[in-house]
């Protein structure tokens, strides 16, 4: 069948931020807008003739249309085969997964994240190369220039096809294969940890609690903790996936999680809790009354790899995204192992791991993951607490309690400014910038600054540089104070702030973040001057 051509002018601004292009769903639905960007993947990701391409989503509104596009267009354009889940899912993560065990060319990864959904909310777009990461820089910037200059796309005039059930059908010359959308990433995660372990500790008195708030992660869930594991139905609880979230913001964290964290802070909590996110790659661990902050979770991580059969051999390194505090530095140390700081999103990682420099990386952003796959994954961190769980038969603030006493605490907390005016984030940017060379030296209050610049990192494996990152205010003590804008947002800007300070002394660890950082935080006010740049007095998100 003959692909037909069509004429097209650019759109503007579809530059991928941190993780693809993320805009609402009445701009994704303006004609020729997905089809702009689509083909500007095809156009400069290299020769794909008769390869394989795999296609999935969160299953947030839109999704389906736009995978129909997608299709149609990667038979136009020569792909010779597609890999689609059922109903158009794939987590972030499984598809990661997809991509990597059956040697396809990269895949396109349909989600907006734990950003609300429905038809006046976001969707998203993101290439994933075929070692199953997101596209590094150099690609994103590439699909970015060509979006530019487009002047037209190629599709096929076909109808749409069947989406719903497993099985092979044929567009043009490519062949699509629905697959079951868990199957994959289940036997993967059968292949890593000790799945008899975990099946008999949940059998006994222990208790576990999953959030899939409503999006991709429940059917996940359901099969992998629920069936594969025993654990009692209704342990999943917001298991429907629905095109709306439920209404939901699919964030796991303290503020967003709400009805997770209300029974994990209730009479009779569960022992474990846990939550992901809208494409199922974030996760929050909870024990019972317990919050772990994922920059401990990935040190906790690191420290009890050798218990899960998958890292019974050690890991090779850790990395860490900057803002991200130091806690899993201090357990490379002692393993004796390198740590990489790297900027904030996950495609940094990508590079480290395909060199086997690391196997584990993570993000305060509640983003943990490993070399399993290229993308953070939410399930896998369950699974592992619920492995190290098994293994040490203890709680988990217990086991974060003896963390901390064997390398001390890092005290941690993130302030998010959302839908801040741009320019007035901007000009808060130019003058923290403005003052790195008069802040060295000076005291706030018992901290003295030590230096400041603005995050550059050159990636160990190719070189390539990454400017402009995030502001670090770093102080004599070791603690820290960062400045960020985020690059996922797709209305005005979102001012992150990250608060860090370490705290060896045992009799000391049992603070609250909030109390033990108020000096910290006062500061971050005062340097940035954030609430005369912006009006705002409160974040709208702590965590
Ligand atoms: C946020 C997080 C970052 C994460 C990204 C994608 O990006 O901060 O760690 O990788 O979402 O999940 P930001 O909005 O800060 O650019
Ligand atoms: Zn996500």
């Amino acid at each position: 069948m003959a692909a037909i051509t069509k004429p097209t002018t650019p759109f503007e601004g579809q530059r991928p931020g941190t993780s693809g292009l993320r805009k609402k769903v009445k701009v994704f639905q303006q004609p020729g807008y997905l089809e702009n960007f689509v083909q500007s993947v095809y156009d400069v990701i290299g020769d794909f003739s008769g390869s394989t391409l795999v296609v999935g989503g969160d299953g947030r509104y839109y999704n389906k249309e736009a995978i129909q596009i997608i299709l149609k267009m990667a038979a136009a354009n020569g792909f010779g085969r597609a890999l689609v889940g059922r109903d158009g899912i794939l987590s972030t993560p499984a598809a990661s997964c997809v991509i990597r065990k059956h040697g396809a060319y990269g895949g396109l990864i349909l989600s907006a994240s734990h950003n609300p959904a429905g038809p006046d909310e976001d969707f998203g777009i993101k290439y994933n190369i075929g070692s199953g990461g997101p596209a590094p820089e150099g690609v994103t910037e590439a699909i970015f220039a060509r979006t530019g200059n487009i002047s037209e796309y190629k599709t096929l005039d076909v109808d749409d096809i069947t989406l719903e059930q497993l099985g092979t059908v044929q567009i043009g010359d490519m062949q699509v294969e629905v697959i079951d959308p868990v199957a994959d990433y289940a036997e993967l995660m059968q292949s890593i940890f000790d799945f008899d372990a975990i099946r008999e500790l949940l059998s006994g008195d222990f208790r576990m609690a999953f959030d899939a708030m409503h999006a991709v992660t429940g059917p996940y869930a359901r099969v992998i903790f629920e069936e594969m594991l025993g654990a009692p139905e209704g342990t999943v609880i917001n298991g429907i996936a629905r095109d709306d979230f439920g209404g939901g913001h699919p964030d796991p964290n303290l503020t967003y999680a709400e009805e997770l964290v209300d029974m994990m802070y209730g009479e009779h909590a569960p022992d474990f809790g846990a939550a992901s996110d809208g494409d199922g790659d974030r996760n929050m661990i909870l024990g019972r009354h317990f919050f772990v902050t994922p920059s401990d979770s990935l040190a906790i991580l690191a420290a009890n790899a050798r218990l899960v059969p998958g890292y019974a051999d050690g890991i090779a390194g850790v990395a860490r995204s900057m803002p991200t505090s130091a806690a899993v530095d201090r357990v490379a140390a002692r393993l004796g192992i390198d740590c990489y700081e790297t900027p904030t999103g996950w495609k940094f990682f990508g590079n480290l791991m395909d060199a086997g420099k690391v196997t584990l990386c993570g993000e305060e952003s509640f983003g943990t993951g490993s070399n399993h796959v290229r993308e953070k994954d939410g399930p896998w961190a369950v699974l592992f607490w619920l492995n190290i769980l098994a293994v040490r038969k203890v709680s988990v603030e217990e086991i974060v309690n003896e963390h901390w006493t064997l390398y001390g605490r890092n005290y941690y907390s993130r302030y998010d400014y959302e839908g801040v005016d741009a320019a007035a984030a901007e000009e808060m940017m130019a003058y923290l910038r403005s003052r790195f060379e008069k802040l060295p030296g000076n005291n706030f209050g018992e901290r003295i600054v030590k230096t400041c610049d603005d995050f550059s990192y050159t990636d160990p494996v190719d070189q390539s540089v990454s400017s402009g990152q995030g502001i670090r205010i770093l102080f004599e003590d070791g603690s820290r104070i960062i400045f960020r804008l985020s690059g996922t947002g797709t209305e005005g800007a979102t001012v992150r702030v990250y608060i860090e300070s370490f705290e060896h002394d045992t009799d000391k660890h049992g603070m609250n973040a909030q109390e033990a950082l108020g000096d910290l935080i006062e500061t971050a006010g005062v340097i940035s001057r954030l609430q005369e740049f912006t009006g705002r007095s409160e974040p709208t998100v702590i965590t």
